[in-house]
């Protein structure tokens, strides 16, 4: 772009196998493979121009200037995209809560890391792209694309590249966000990463991923729903195990958290299409089946603790916009 300027959008993902614990924490090499679903009708849009006359980036985010925290994480990640070592104005806006396992950090760095390059007149492939993502927050990767995303742990960087497995359409299925707690997360996913390695269940979590992550596919592959909702479970509850023997333990539940995690088991045992996975936040993403989309969000909405559902489909990846 020849006047250094662009604007890209870009949704957040959830994780159905999630990616937690660097093996380069640097480079965000992840230690593990994870596989994500790119959402729909939650986005993060982002402007970056490289201007002339500024002394430091000036990032704002809904308007509201960057905390001293997420401008020298968004700095550091510019260094990769200056242009003649001039600075950005850097406008973010998203249309979900921050920070409370809604996954911001996805969608943001993944619409940034598209805005950025583009302004800077980079071309990179939709890999490139994915790469230079994850060295902004490491789901960001996967918002690149649309669908069921892969993101591969890779030996080095340009080995840790995510890729679509399956298009947005190929599945409807739905994400109901249950909001039990709308604020910023106390422990964010950096720091967290960094305490993986405390527990001792990390090296089980990592050595059985492959076999959870086959599952996955398999269930997409065959639409097999009973089959997805086992194996994402475990997955999920793998992740909080760790989390929750880590040194020191994080826990991000809140007891609304388990008050929705037993009542979806329940639906589920009565023959409800539902299942929850949860991030590093107190909020469920509770996954369902179109048809069954309505019926699930009210029996959530009536559970003691829930103060909002939001409601996501299945989605693109980062796109550039006029
Ligand atoms: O991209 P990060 O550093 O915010 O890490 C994401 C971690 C989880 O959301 C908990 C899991 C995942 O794979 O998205």
């Amino acid at each position: 772009m020849n006047d250094r300027s662009a604007t890209a959008i870009a949704s957040p993902n959830i994780a159905l196998i999630k990616y937690w614990g660097n093996r380069d924490a640097n480079l965000r090499i992840p230690a593990n493979d994870s596989l994500s679903l790119t959402l729909s009708g939650l986005e993060t849009k982002t402007t970056v121009r490289f201007l002339p006359d500024l002394e430091r980036d000036s990032i704002t985010i809904n308007g509201q200037p960057a905390s001293e925290q997420t401008q020298a994480r968004m700095e550091g990640f510019l260094s990769h995209f200056r242009v003649s070592s001039l600075h950005a104005q850097i406008e973010s806006e998203s249309n979900f809560p921050i920070g409370a396992g809604a996954a911001s950090s996805a969608s943001g760095f993944s619409a940034l890391a598209l805005a950025a390059s583009t302004a800077a007149g980079l071309q990179l492939t939709p890999r490139e792209l994915s790469v230079l993502a994850r060295m902004g927050s490491g789901s960001a990767a996967r918002s690149v694309f649309g669908g069921a995303v892969r993101l591969y742990a890779g030996a080095n960087s340009e080995s840790s590249f995510a890729e679509q497995v399956f298009p947005s359409d190929y599945w409807p299925l739905v994400d109901l966000i249950a909001i039990v707690n709308p604020d910023h997360k106390s422990v964010g996913s950096t720091r967290g990463h960094a305490l993986a390695e405390t527990s001792p269940l990390q090296s089980a979590r990592i050595a059985d991923t492959p076999s959870r992550l086959q599952r996955v596919l398999k269930a997409l592959e065959f639409h097999d729903f009973e089959a997805l909702a086992e194996v994402c479970e475990l997955d999920s509850n793998l992740m909080h195990a760790v989390m929750q023997t880590s040194t020191p333990p994080l826990l991000y539940w809140a007891p609304a958290t388990v008050t929705i995690m037993q009542a979806v088991r329940r639906f589920r045992a009565k023959g409800e299409p539902v299942f929850y996975t949860i991030d590093a936040g107190p909020n469920v993403h509770c996954l369902t089946l179109p048809e069954a989309g309505s019926r699930i969000r009210s029996l959530i909405e009536q559970l003691p603790g829930t103060i909002d559902v939001l409601e996501a489909g299945i989605g693109e990846g980062a796109h550039l916009v006029p």
